[in-house]
């Protein structure tokens, strides 16, 4: 049998993987940092970074349960000059891509980071988080809740930014939400939309205890894992319904085998990210879901994911 090429491509930028980290996952220090690099994952994507470091919300702020992750992280990070002088490394551009994760506290920053960026060859692609859940005090000016703001916002930032740029959305659970964001996006020269982010404001409680696990926010997290598949599913395949053809998914959530892979990719995915999965595992989880993956396909008969790629079927009466 001939091989199965897992490669693909976001909007014209190659990546030998279709298997990458999600932004927040062992993505934070120069350790993790060159961990990706020398794994087998498709692309490096960076923590969501600021202007400035963060040292985020306080501990306990991330704890797993048999089907998920509960976070509250609160962005922390070293900076955007920290992951602008690890692409400089020119290993990097040998490797792999590298994905700058920006997350600004305001539209000024923001401005300032892309246009920062702009400026950093090796950067191949920004991936904006407008979703970020977990900045206390921010949560009502969440500017994708926002389309008048959103495609102000779109319009000024593609005025200088001529890195591929895509946006991390939260999840939406209103068609007409995925519909009315896909009409704003589909103005913009965007190259890709990952969906989705944690599902916000989720509650774990230790029964013993009587008591929240983590701290911040009185126990209010992000919830990742396995139990946010189907939301992740569903917002992969109506964007992928409703967005411009040229613009990819990068599908993000629940994935913990080939198989969950397989699903976001039949859902309309051009390529995965692995969050809750790689912080359990560590980089190793790239070899295996690799692994799973092409048996998994080789089992089916398809020799590349364009094969398959946002074929899932409905059923009819
Ligand atoms: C500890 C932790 C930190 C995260 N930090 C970020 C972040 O900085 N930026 C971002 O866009 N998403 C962040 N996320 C969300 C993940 O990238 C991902 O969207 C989410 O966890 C769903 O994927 P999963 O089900 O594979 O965990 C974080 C998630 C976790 C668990």
């Amino acid at each position: 049998m001939k091989n199965v090429d897992i490669t693909t491509s976001i909007n014209g930028l190659k990546l030998k993987s279709c298997i990458m980290n999600a932004s927040g996952a062992l993505c934070s220090t120069k350790d993790e940092l060159y961990n990706l690099l020398y794994s087998s994952s498709g692309a490096i994507v960076t923590k969501s970074c600021t202007k400035n470091i963060r040292i985020g919300n306080s501990l306990p702020r991330y704890y797993e349960f048999d089907i998920g992750s509960i976070n509250s992280m609160g962005l922390p990070n070293f900076g955007i000059d920290f992951y602008l002088n690890f692409s400089t490394n020119k290993e990097i551009k040998k490797n792999k891509p590298i994905f700058l994760s920006i997350s600004g506290l305001s539209l000024k920053e923001n401005f300032f980071l892309i246009k920062k960026a702009n400026l950093y060859s090796n950067i191949s692609a920004l991936e904006l988080n407008l979703s970020c859940p977990n900045i206390i005090g921010k949560e009502e000016d969440e500017l994708i809740y926002n389309y008048e703001s959103l495609y102000k916002f779109l319009e000024k930032t593609f005025k200088y930014n001529k890195k591929p740029l895509g946006i991390k959305l939260p999840p939406f659970f209103r068609k007409k939400d995925i519909k009315n964001i896909s009409l704003i996006l589909n103005k913009f020269p965007i190259s890709f939309i990952t969906c989705i982010n944690s599902i916000p404001n989720g509650i774990c409680v230790d029964s013993y205890k009587e008591s929240t696990v983590i701290q911040p926010n009185n126990g209010l997290g992000g919830i990742g894992g396995t139990i946010i598949k189907p939301f992740a599913l569903s917002n992969i395949w109506q964007f992928n319904t409703f967005l411009r053809k040229d613009i990819s998914i990068i599908g993000c959530g629940g994935i913990i085998s080939g198989k969950d892979i397989f699903d976001h990719i039949l859902c309309g995915a051009s390529a995965v990210q692995i969050g809750t999965q790689l912080i359990k595992e560590g980089v190793s989880v790239f070899n295996r879901l690799h692994k799973e993956l092409i048996s998994f396909l080789k089992k089916k008969n398809y020799l590349s994911i364009d094969n398959f790629k946002g074929k899932l079927k409905t059923i009819y009466n």
